[in-house]
């Protein structure tokens, strides 16, 4: 199959290179220059674990090209993706669908013969019909069929995902386009990911319904978290007895200082503008995006609690940034209002991340950057553990008990407990664990 991909962002560069890499030959176009010119020098503008070298392979066989020009991928391709950004517009919380009705125009004035033209970009129930109305009205002789096919990956474990995934949502009604589809999985269908065809609508819902469900589910364990602490009871022993039953499932129930990334805030939001405008809202997402939202800030008082309320003077080291582990993306991570919040009620911070800290230092004024968790806890009050990356998890506490002004751990991810730290001299503060 001739594949276009329009977006070379995080969905649409891991999607372009694994699809060359199951044979395809795949065109990745973006308009930013700078960006492709990056990507023809081999180097990749995203920090994602091993996606470097499967670039560099499938680049060096020629079944991997990039470029701007978006008209030069478009007379020979089979299948054009649209994998542009849809982000939160500014003000009402919509996905702003500028950048993929932009796509689609230009598609449409493009393709010669009959081409698949494919939504991977997380989009509202009914974008894919107006694609295709703008389609047939920019060019009403163009052979095409709008499919709708959302991207499942996390960030961090993109290839394993795209490579593994659990299913692959397709949404059409075109016999011809089914076809394609197959083909552009074979590899994954033969490897019995399950296939799921259904109509565009249900494929577009599919995709924001599994992402509110995740983070209501991970609402749920912080909400179970925080009763915890009132009423004397561990919340990763919670997880785990009711993670037993397969009904629910041990995973997304770590509890923590509240789901950010560019995904999870975006979705949950679109969702429930979606279903206000149909006049059938989704409370249960309403009332998650509203808890998650004051989650973070609360993270930040229960640091300030652990000093009596008052931070003034005292130094927070702050480790990890991103918003999760293994990426370099910091787009809505909880460390940022946490941070914000301590700097307000007066605290000098000091912060610490293994990939993050070029993206956080333009959104974080005022904040020490070190170069290591021992740097950055030198004469500091308390160490936070915002991100659990791995790299944290063996942290010396001798050593840090010996450079910290007060030795006090508040562990926002749960990586330690008191019976760890407390040899040490260290005051431990987790979440959702008995005082
Ligand atoms: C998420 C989904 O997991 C993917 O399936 C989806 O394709 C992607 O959004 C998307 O729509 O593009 P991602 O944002 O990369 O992927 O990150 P996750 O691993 O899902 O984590 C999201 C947030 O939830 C992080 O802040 C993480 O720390 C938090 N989280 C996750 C918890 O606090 N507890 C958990 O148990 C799990």
């Amino acid at each position: 199959m001739r594949i276009t991909m329009i977006g070379s962002g995080y969905v649409g560069l891991v999607s372009g290179t694994c699809f060359a890499d199951f044979g395809h030959d795949v065109i990745c176009v973006d308009k930013d220059e700078a960006k492709i010119r990056a990507l023809e020098e081999g180097k990749i503008p995203i920090f994602e674990p091993g996606l470097d070298a499967i670039v560099a392979q499938n680049r060096r066989s020629g079944r991997l090209t990039f470029t701007t020009d978006l008209s030069s991928g478009l007379t020979e391709a089979d299948v054009v993706f649209i994998a542009v950004g849809t982000p939160s517009r500014r003000g009402d919380g919509h996905a702003d669908l500028s950048y993929v009705y932009a796509a689609a125009r230009e598609i449409a004035l493009g393709v010669k013969g009959f081409t698949v033209v494919v939504t991977k970009s997380t989009v509202p129930v009914g974008t894919g019909d107006e694609i295709e109305r703008i389609m047939r009205e920019t060019n009403p002789e163009a052979d095409i069929a709008v499919v709708s096919n959302p991207e499942f990956l996390r960030e961090g474990a993109a290839i394993e995902d795209f490579r593994r995934p659990d299913r692959i949502v397709v949404g059409l009604s075109d016999e011809r386009a089914r076809e394609v589809m197959e083909e552009v999985y074979r590899p994954l269908y033969l490897n019995r990911s399950p296939l799921l065809f259904t109509t565009r609508r249900t494929s577009e819902l599919i995709k924001y319904a599994g992402n509110a469900f995740l983070a209501m589910k991970i609402t749920f364990i912080n909400e179970m978290a925080d009763l915890c602490e009132s009423v004397g009871a561990d919340v990763q022993e919670v997880a785990r007895g009711i993670g037993l039953d397969n009904r629910i499932g041990s995973k997304f129930l770590h509890a923590g200082p509240g789901y950010g990334g560019s995904c999870f805030p975006k979705d949950t939001l679109a969702l429930v503008k979606t279903a206000q405008d149909h006049g059938s809202p989704v409370r249960l997402i309403e009332t998650t995006v509203a808890i998650n939202d004051t989650r973070k800030r609360a993270m930040a008082r229960k640091v300030i609690a652990a000093f009596g309320g008052d931070v003034r003077g005292k130094t927070i080291a702050i480790l990890g940034l991103t918003f999760k582990p293994n990426t370099d993306d910091m787009r809505d991570s909880p460390a940022i209002s946490i941070i914000q919040a301590l700097r307000d009620a007066g605290a000098q911070v000091s912060a610490y991340d293994p990939e993050g800290i070029e993206n956080a230092r333009p959104m974080l004024e005022g904040v020490t950057f070190g170069t290591g968790p021992y740097d950055i806890a030198e004469g500091a009050d308390a160490l936070v553990i915002v991100t659990e990356w791995n790299a944290f998890r063996a942290l010396d506490f001798r050593r840090l008990a010996g450079v910290m002004r007060t030795p006090l751990l508040v562990d926002l991810r749960n990586v330690y407990s008191r019976d760890e730290v407390a040899p040490y001299g260290f005051g431990y503060l987790g979440i959702g664990r008995p005082l």
